[in-house]
């Protein structure tokens, strides 16, 4: 059977993170149009109970549906950590978290075992990571950080080598890091591979996985083995929601994704 379907895929996060599994959905699946929403009026998720993150969850699913989504990723480790299962369960498409894959990714990435999460405090507190990457590679040795003061720096565009005040807050989070003690460190929130060059210079010739992008081969097989995948032959097209001020967002993301994002972000209604 060779069915499709063109609707877009769903997308969402606290705020700019989940642009990270953005591009990667866009480089792996360019044929399909994607909408975004980043609930930058409710950022940071990191220290939410778990009854805000379901509902906050449900209602962020809700939103994409409104917008006609075939499927959903949930391109946040914390929402994914506390409220995606259970959601799952509520809603008749499949919803992808960044979890599981980036876990596999980087228990085949080890070569010595070590292996180094940096989080918020949901996802840190959840022991998911703890959990899963020995399951994957029995050999990994899992010590996980909490990392609350990244988010919001990154929200604020500091995400330069010239921001002296996140050099600081990174050289102290990944001090237990730097003793050669871990060769591959799991960038277990979606936010921190916008710092990912600032982490890679302090962490030398460790691998950093990216938990934003892992979740795009897992879209991409559920999509297939679904006959969900988009069949037009040109590019898709992405579309921007916010739940708080579409400035700040379109400069940052823009950045990072390296397109004008000016007077493309709109706020949710
Ligand atoms: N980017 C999200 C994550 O992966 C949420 C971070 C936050 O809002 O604290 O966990």
């Amino acid at each position: 059977m060779n069915a499709h379907d063109n609707r877009p895929v769903g997308i969402f996060d606290s705020g700019l993170g989940g642009l990270t599994s953005l591009k990667a959905i866009k480089a792996l699946l360019p044929h399909e149009d994607l909408v975004f929403f980043g609930d930058t009026a409710r950022v940071p998720y990191g220290n939410r109970t778990r009854e805000e993150l379901l509902r906050f969850s449900e209602q962020n699913i809700r939103f994409l549906q409104s917008k006609d989504v075939k499927a959903v990723v949930v391109a946040c480790n914390t929402s994914d950590a506390m409220a995606r299962a259970e959601v799952q369960k509520e809603f008749d498409l499949p919803i992808i978290g960044v979890i599981d894959p980036s876990a596999r990714l980087a228990a085949e990435a080890t070569l010595t075992g070590g292996v180094g999460v940096i989080g918020t405090h949901v996802t840190v507190t959840s022991g998911l990571f703890n959990l899963l990457i020995p399951l994957y590679n029995p050999l990994a040795q899992v010590t996980a950080v909490e990392t609350p003061k990244l988010v919001p720096l990154v929200e604020s565009g500091k995400t330069h080598e010239t921001d002296a005040e996140t050099v600081a807050v990174l050289n102290d989070y990944l001090a237990p890091f730097q003793n050669g003690a871990i060769d591959t460190l799991v960038l277990g929130c979606t936010h921190y591979p916008l710092l990912a060059e600032l982490i890679g210079k302090l962490l030398p010739g460790v691998t950093l996985i990216n938990s934003g992008a892992a979740a795009a081969q897992r879209l991409k097989d559920t999509l297939t083995q679904m006959d969900l995948l988009a069949d037009r032959t040109g590019p898709g097209a992405a579309r921007f929601y916010v739940s708080g001020d579409p400035d700040p967002f379109a400069r940052n993301g823009g950045e990072f994704l390296g397109e004008d994002l000016t007077g493309r972000v709109q706020r949710q209604v």
